[in-house]
């Protein structure tokens, strides 16, 4: 085997074992300052049209995380105060599971009429993603998570994001408690098609 054929195996191999780890399966420790910013190196080279740069980084660890989820849990209470204490119990968690969790911040420059909105999402999201592979890379654990802290405009607030910024995704870092289970892929032979025109 040629040496860029072996390198190629080696690169697929780590695609081919990319899958997530539930954020109750991340444990400490997690990555360090040092490790985390390796992680992030990887992270921000993505594709970007236009050089814009549309994302950043807020990191939640620690007392910052118990203080967030209990914000949410009191946002949920003061929306709906008869809120049974299980939605509430999981706001006041969904921040503490894993050791890190890192807010890709979509910024999106409204002034920007040159790039389309959705491309520039596409490569806060693709951030998102090469930081999954950066961190499983390195030997941690990690999801991407979501749910209606993401998408809420008083949440997003708290998180410190300012009017034009979204919520690309949360993503749980830590060490894994057990090797997380596989699950059915999508066939890429069902997904493919040739383009045929008429003349
Ligand atoms: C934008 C986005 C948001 C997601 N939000 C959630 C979520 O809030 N809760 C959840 O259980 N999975 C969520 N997922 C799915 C998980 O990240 C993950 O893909 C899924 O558990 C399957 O695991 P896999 O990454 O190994 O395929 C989200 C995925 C994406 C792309």
């Amino acid at each position: 085997m040629t040496a860029s054929a072996n390198n190629s195996d080696t690169a697929l191999a780590a695609l081919d074992q990319r899958r997530s780890v539930p954020a109750r399966q991340l444990a400490p420790p997690g990555p360090d300052e040092a490790t985390l910013l390796r992680m992030l190196q990887s992270a921000v080279r993505v594709p970007d049209h236009g050089k814009r740069v549309p994302f950043r980084f807020i990191r939640v660890a620690g007392e910052s995380a118990v203080r967030l989820g209990e914000a949410l849990a009191a946002l949920t209470l003061a929306r709906d105060p008869d809120a049974p204490p299980a939605a509430l119990d999981k706001d006041r968690q969904r921040f503490t599971h894993a050791p890190l969790v890192v807010v890709v911040v979509a910024v999106m420059d409204p002034a920007d009429a040159q790039i389309p909105e959705v491309e520039r999402l596409l490569s806060a999201g693709s951030v998102c993603f090469a930081l999954l592979q950066a961190a499983q890379a390195l030997g941690f654990g990690a999801c991407w998570l979501t749910g209606w802290p993401a998408h809420d405009t008083q949440a997003q607030r708290l998180m410190g994001l300012a009017e034009h910024e979204q919520v690309a995704g949360f993503i749980h870092i830590g060490t894994p408690l057990q090797d997380a289970p596989e699950r059915n892929r999508p066939d890429p032979r069902s997904l493919l098609q040739d383009l045929v025109l008429g003349e």
